[in-house]
């Protein structure tokens, strides 16, 4: 929990000002009671509901955000087989994986059916027919749920938008029966369930909803038909407070679920931002103020390559200080921006703030989406992270060296021209 203390923000009772004197800025800090707390939220409000988190791994996939979701008895849910074996590293357990995505490769495939993870998520009929072959050639059956477009409109930022009919994700409601029948025939898979994810960032219950009362009528259809599943899988999206949102409660949402989804289904989610997004900060420190007759600036040593959700989403995160100045110190408003070259690198804009050359900020809710999507633009390492638990503050990732950045580069041969 970040809260201040004689006028120093602190991450679980540690001064945030000392882990970044201690590891440098830019630095990612995470608490891992937040983490835990949220995991536990969702836990218990299913109660004695068969469920399963599986946590989106790509929303923070630092081994020890998994080991400590891992020690919880999470699941996980990959897109990648790099996501596979940073799960497999941290000891998640393969029959607890789910393994989502539209583009899985052959090689993706055969490494999560040599682990046994516990599902496919199938986006195509095409994909369907290609794990059929590779089960089949390795010697393993490929449990699976389709994962179907109910098209219903999340309501949130287009780029972060997955269940209408426009977007790329998951099996037309329409053909879905079909693909059931295929996937029922075929010698090397088994059909287990399905699964559905609208988008994130969601600040209403309504589309969840909506969208699973959708998938319960497809699920009865199939039923019918003689196809039985036995887990109904509602994604992940809850959104989680940067700014001003009202949201509904991690109560509320599998409430929700449960009143939407009969009791002999296993329930799955795959929450990711909201089991971590507010248990992160990303450190910074300021490096130049800067008055133009238009704006002023505060130059920061983090950039949109460390935290690209403001460039790429607009996202609004919120702004504090490691140590509250005093009154000597006017408020002003300042965009804070970085020195990668691009106008859209920035972090906040027009925040009133009292800032002096080497005051050190936190951007708050940096726990999602944030280091698991910084780049190396602009021959940047990417900044250490660091988890902080009641032994104290662990480096749990080293800031990248310069010498990293090409270490995997050449120079032409001598002899060519
Ligand atoms: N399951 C699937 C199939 C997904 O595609 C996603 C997120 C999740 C679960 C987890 O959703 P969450 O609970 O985190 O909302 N980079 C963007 C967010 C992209 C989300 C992509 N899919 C951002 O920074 O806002």
């Amino acid at each position: 929990m970040f809260q201040y203390r004689d006028g120093r923000l602190c991450i679980d009772g540690l001064a945030l000002d000392d882990i970044a004197s201690q590891y440098g800025t830019p630095c990612y800090v995470y608490s891992r009671a937040d983490i835990e707390h949220a995991w536990r939220s969702y836990d218990r409000a299913f109660g004695a509901r068969a469920h399963r988190i599986h946590y989106a791994v790509k929303a923070n996939a630092n081994l020890a955000v998994l080991d400590t979701l891992a020690r919880l008895g999470s699941g996980f849910d990959i897109v990648s087989g790099g996501e596979l074996a940073r799960v497999l590293a941290a000891r998640g357990k393969p029959g607890a994986i789910v393994f989502s995505g539209v583009g899985k490769t052959v090689v993706e495939m055969e490494a999560a059916l040599a682990a046994d993870i516990g599902v496919f998520n199938i986006e195509s009929p095409a994909e369907l027919v290609r794990l059929d072959g590779v089960a089949g050639r390795v010697g393993r059956r490929a449990r699976i749920a389709v994962r179907v477009n109910p098209d219903v409109d999340a309501h949130t930022h287009p780029y972060i938008s997955t269940g209408l009919d426009e977007n790329k994700f998951g099996v037309p409601m329409a053909d879905a029966p079909d693909l059931y029948r295929v996937a029922a025939g075929l010698p090397n898979i088994e059909v287990t369930g399905v699964a559905c994810h609208i988008g994130s960032q969601l600040t209403s219950l309504a589309p969840f909803a909506d969208a699973m009362a959708r998938v319960m009528v497809l699920v009865e259809r199939l039923a019918a038909a003689g196809i039985e599943l036995a887990h109904v899988d509602a994604g992940g999206g809850l959104g989680v407070r940067y700014h001003d949102e009202t949201l509904p409660s991690i109560e509320d949402y599998v409430a929700t679920l449960c009143r939407a989804i009969p009791s002999r289904y296993e329930i799955c989610i795959e929450p990711g931002r909201s089991l971590v997004a507010t248990a992160g900060a990303l450190l910074t420190t300021v490096e130049y103020l800067k008055v133009t007759p238009k704006r002023h600036f505060a130059i920061v040593d983090a950039a949109m390559n460390d935290l690209i959700r403001p460039a790429l989403y607009e996202a609004w995160h919120e702004v504090l200080p490691l140590r509250e100045a005093g009154d000597e110190v006017p408020e002003q408003r300042f965009d804070l921006v970085g020195p990668v070259c691009e106008s859209a690198d920035f972090l906040a804009n027009d925040r009133p703030l009292r800032l002096v050359p080497g005051a050190r900020l936190a951007i708050m809710g940096a726990g999602a989406y944030g280091h698991v999507m910084a780049s190396n633009y602009n021959a940047r390492p990417r900044p250490p992270e660091i988890m902080v638990d009641a032994a104290g503050a662990h480096l749990v990732r080293a800031r990248e060296s310069i010498a990293a950045l090409y270490s995997g580069e050449t120079l032409l041969p001598d002899a060519s021209i």
